[in-house]
C-alpha cells in the first residue's frame, strides 16, 4: 500500500483528492493545522476510512514537518496548503509569503532530508501569469505575477524546479487554472455567486455584492483537476504542466449563466462594489492544456456551464436546509 502526505487536507483541493486516493488504495496522512473551530466539513465523511489518517501540522513548523515525514515515510508528497485567496493576499502579504513560499521552502527540506525517494507535487498557479497579455499561456510562458499570492507562488515554483535540478529530486508542479466545485471557498467569486443566487432565490438575501466583471478566467471542475495531480507523480520524468480548459468566461458570463438558470434577474439583485475591485487586477487567464494532454491523457471532463449548474443545485440545496 502507497503513503500519500496531503498539506491543505481542510481546502477544496485536498478534499478531492483524499477521495482520489483513497479510492486508489492508498493511505493518506492528512495534515491539517489547528483552529479554535473546527474546519473539518469537507472531509468529515473519510474521517471512519481506516486510510485515513489526520495530523497536526503547519507549513511554519519546520520540526514539525521534517517529524512527520520521518515517522510517515511517504511514497507521495502533494502540497497543497496555501493562504489561497488573491485579494487577502494584499491584505496579509507577510503571512501568504510565509505559508506559500517560505513553507513550501521548509517542506522541500524536509522531503530532502527525510524521504527523498518520494515524489512531490507542488500547488502551482496560473495567477503566476498575472498581468502577462500573451495568451493562451503554456509552461514556457513569461511569469508578471501581479499580487503578493501570485510573487510568492512563483518563489515556490522556482524553488521546486531548482530543488529538482540541483537534487535530482521527482518535483512536479502543477500550474493549475481557476477550478471550483459546490466545496469551493465561499469568498472565491463562483461560489459566492451560486450561494448567492440560490439564497436569494429561496428569500433569504436580496443583493450580491461584486467587484470587477469584466475579468476573465479559465474555470474549471476541481474534481478533474486532482486527478491531473494525482497523474503528474505517476510519470517517470518529473516535469511541470498547465492544466486548464482552455476556454475563458468573464466574470459577468459566470453570473449570467447562474442568474438565467435560476430565472433571476441580475440588475434586479446585483450591485458592484469598488471595495471588491483589487489594487492590481490580473484581466486575462487562458490555458493551454495540450502538453497534459499529449504527455499523460488528461482532458478536463466537466465545462462552464455544467459547473456553473453543478454549483448552483449544490447550492440550493444547501440553502434550502437553511430555510427550514
Ligand atoms: P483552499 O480551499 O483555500 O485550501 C487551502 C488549504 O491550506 C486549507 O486546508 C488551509 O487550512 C490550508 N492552510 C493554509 N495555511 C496553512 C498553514 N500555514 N499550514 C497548514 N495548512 C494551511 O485552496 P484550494 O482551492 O484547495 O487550493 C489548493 C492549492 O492549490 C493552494 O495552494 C492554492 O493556492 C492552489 N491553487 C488553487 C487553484 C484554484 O483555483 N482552486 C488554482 C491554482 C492553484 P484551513 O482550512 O485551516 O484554512
Ligand atoms: N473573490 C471575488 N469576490 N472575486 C471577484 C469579486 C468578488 O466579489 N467580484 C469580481 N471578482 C473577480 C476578481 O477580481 C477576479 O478577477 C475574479 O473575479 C476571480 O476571483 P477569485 O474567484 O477570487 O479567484 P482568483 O482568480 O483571484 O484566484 C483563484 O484562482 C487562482 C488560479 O488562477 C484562487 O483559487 C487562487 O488560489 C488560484 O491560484
Amino acid at each position: 500500500m502507497k503513503t500519500a502526505f496531503v498539506t491543505g487536507i481542510t481546502g477544496q483541493d485536498g478534499s478531492y483528492l483524499a477521495e482520489l486516493l483513497l479510492f486508489k488504495g492508498y493511505k493518506v496522512v492528512a495534515m491539517k493545522r489547528r483552529t479554535s473551530l473546527i474546519s473539518t466539513d469537507r472531509v468529515n465523511h473519510l474521517m471512519e476510512n481506516e486510510n485515513f489518517h489526520m495530523v497536526y501540522g503547519n507549513l511554519n513548523d519546520s520540526g514539525c514537518l521534517h517529524r512527520l515525514l520521518l515517522e510517515h515515510k511517504p511514497d507521495e508528497i502533494y502540497n497543497l496548503a496555501a493562504q489561497s485567496h488573491v485579494r487577502v493576499s494584499f491584505e496579509t502579504p507577510e503571512e501568504t509569503t510565509e505559508f506559500v513560499a517560505m513553507g513550501t521552502l521548509r517542506l522541500l527540506e524536509a522531503f530532502r532530508n527525510t524521504c527523498p525517494e518520494a515524489r512531490f507535487y507542488q500547488a502551482s498557479s496560473s495567477e503566476m501569469f498575472g498581468d502577462n497579455p500573451e495568451n493562451p499561456q503554456n509552461e514556457t510562458t513569461r511569469l508578471t505575477p501581479a499580487s503578493p499570492y501570485a510573487c510568492a507562488k512563483v518563489y515556490a515554483h522556482n524553488l521546486c524546479r531548482n530543488y529538482r535540478e540541483s537534487y535530482g529530486l521527482h518535483i512536479s508542479s502543477g500550474i493549475l487554472f481557476n477550478h471550483e466545485s459546490p466545496r469551493r471557498g465561499e469568498t472565491f467569486v463562483t461560489r459566492k455567486i451560486t450561494l448567492a443566487a440560490a439564497r436569494i432565490k429561496l428569500g433569504l438575501q436580496d443583493k450580491l455584492y461584486l467587484g470587477n466583471l469584466d475579468a476573465k478566467r479559465d474555470w474549471g471542475f476541481a474534481g478533474d483537476y486532482v486527478e491531473a495531480m494525482w497523474l503528474m507523480l505517476q510519470q517517470d520524468t518529473p516535469d511541470d504542466y498547465v492544466i486548464a480548459t482552455g476556454e475563458t468566461h468573464s466574470v459577468k458570463e459566470f453570473l449570467d449563466a447562474v442568474f438565467e438558470h435560476a430565472g433571476l434577474d441580475v440588475n434586479e439583485h446585483v450591485e458592484i462594489s469598488e471595495r471588491l475591485f483589487r489594487p492590481h487586477e490580473v484581466p486575462l487567464l487562458l490555458g493551454d492544456p495540450s502538453k497534459a494532454e499529449q504527455a499523460m491523457g488528461w482532458k478536463p471532463k466537466v465545462k462552464f456551464s455544467g459547473l456553473a449548474k453543478m454549483m448552483y443545485e449544490s447550492d440550493l440545496e444547501l440553502a434550502g436546509k437553511e430555510s427550514v
